[in-house]
């Protein structure tokens, strides 16, 4: 530390980016090495040119999700991922929690499949106090999406989607045979006289709404819309998935229109998630449904993966019921809401960035900007694409947003995060992002 003149935090982050690469291993008690060679051992590489023939054309899409999930490289400002940093989990909540669960009878042994009874019941509560809703506990969001789309849907079946809406979703839908077909949203959500026709000529039986801090847009479904939606499922026997995924982050209160809780007969079948609002690797999430859609979630459920850890159910159990939680929850949205008002300060300074503004009088999403760089006269040819490779040669990660749209995108878009860095690095961030701007012309 002295050496180099840095804290303690980057060396920490130093060592374990190095353990990572396999160059340096630390052993408890004794202290810190460089790897033994045998380690760093290179293997004869295997002839694996059979499989490009045995697995056919590539349906992964994995460089899309790569950026929401994957670690930046060292030196690499992370203005992609939407998962709040080190600094804003409850870190010492988290691990009280786990003790307390590591000392349960039971913990470490199995749960039903549907999950643990107090963290479903807790669950309910929060998707419609009146409790109509049969929970379901999921290893995180994105399970739950590829459980729902795989359990309700077949393959071939289409499902409409808001345009553009989150990539991780659409990645999923794809990879279960559907086919998804936009629909237009503005700064209330979703279009409702577009919706209806689309409804008409596509047959859809299905549709995948985020409600409020719509990803990536930020737009907040409005009142009169929710029940719109709500009488069209109704008439047209539409089932409506409604990912609630920062539920935690919005003001309390907020709920009580929620699509869940308007809807009288079963059409919504809801989704939220934990991994924002304690931590990422805390990987629980909720689907809620009525009827027989819960039913056959349920079944379908069982042959993914059996069950979620009950260590990790105890856990999140745990903190939510946490007398520390509320003020936790606080804490998080206002250091989100300021990092986010710094971020977009700095980005209004950039010529080349210009903010896609969802909805003024909604609060805003507190974990993104949505951003187009198709320049002052909106004609750059440039990609979103070749804006964030030049991004990333210029030292930091922002999202493209083509791969966030079910049908085509009409301009370049990209996708700013104030998750995971501080004001520092967003400030830094934002520069460097200016020069690649800059290299490309964009202004
Ligand atoms: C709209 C939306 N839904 C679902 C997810 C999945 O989140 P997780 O799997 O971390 O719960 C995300 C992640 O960013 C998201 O943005």
């Amino acid at each position: 530390m002295s050496e180099l003149g840095v804290g303690p935090a980057t060396i920490r982050q130093a060592v374990s980016e190095l353990v990572r690469l396999d160059k340096i291993e630390t052993i408890p008690g004794s202290g810190t090495f460089i790897a033994p060679k045998s380690t760093q051992r290179v293997a004869t590489p295997a002839d694996t040119a059979w499989q490009t023939l045995a697995l056919g054309s590539d349906v992964s899409e994995r460089s899309v999700l790569d950026p929401l999930v994957g670690l930046v490289p060292v030196g690499v400002i992370d203005l992609a991922s939407g998962y709040p940093d080190s600094t804003l989990q409850p870190t010492a909540l988290i691990a009280a929690s786990v003790r307390e669960a590591a000392r349960r009878p039971g913990t470490f042994g199995r749960s039903a499949s549907e999950g643990l009874g107090p963290l479903r019941e807790w669950f309910e509560e929060q998707i419609d106090p009146e409790r109509r809703h049969r929970v379901l506990i999921m290893p995180g969001g994105q399970a739950a999406l590829s459980l729902i789309f795989r359990a309700l849907c077949l393959p071939g079946d289409v499902i409409l989607m808001e345009s553009p809406t989150y990539a991780g979703a659409l990645v999923s839908a794809r990879a279960a045979g559907l086919t998804p077909v936009p629909v237009a949203v503005d700064g209330e959500g979703i279009d409702m006289d577009q919706l209806e026709e689309t409804i008409g000529q596509s047959g859809a039986r299905v549709i995948y709404v985020q409600p409020r801090f719509q990803n990536p847009t930020g737009a907040t479904l409005s009142v009169k819309r929710r029940q719109r939606l709500v009488e069209l499922a109704d008439k047209h026997h539409l089932i409506i998935i409604e990912d609630d995924w920062l539920a935690d982050l919005a003001e309390p209160g907020w709920s009580a229109g929620l699509l869940s809780s308007i809807d009288p007969d079963g059409h919504v079948v809801h989704l939220r998630s934990l991994t924002k609002s304690i931590a990422p690797g805390i990987r629980v999430a909720a689907i809620g449904a009525v009827g027989a859609i819960a039913n056959r979630l349920h079944q379908v459920r069982a042959s993914e993966d059996f069950f979620v850890s009950p260590l990790l159910q105890e856990t999140a159990l745990g903190v939510v019921t946490s007398t520390r939680w509320p003020g936790h929850l606080r804490k998080l949205r206002s250091a989100l809401l300021d990092r986010r008002r710094f971020l977009q300060a700095h980005v209004q300074k950039v010529p080349g960035l210009s903010l896609v503004q969802a909805n003024e009088e909604a609060t805003p999403s507190p974990l993104h900007l949505w951003i187009d760089v198709s320049g002052r006269d909106g004609r750059t040819t440039v990609s979103d694409q070749v804006v964030r490779e030049a991004a990333l040669r210029h030292g930091v990660s922002v999202v493209a947003g083509a791969a966030w749209y079910p049908g085509t995108s009409d301009s370049p878009r990209i996708r700013l995060s104030n998750a995971a860095v501080g004001h520092d690095a967003l400030e830094l961030g934002v520069e460097r992002l200016a020069a690649a701007l800059q290299e490309l012309a964009i202004q």
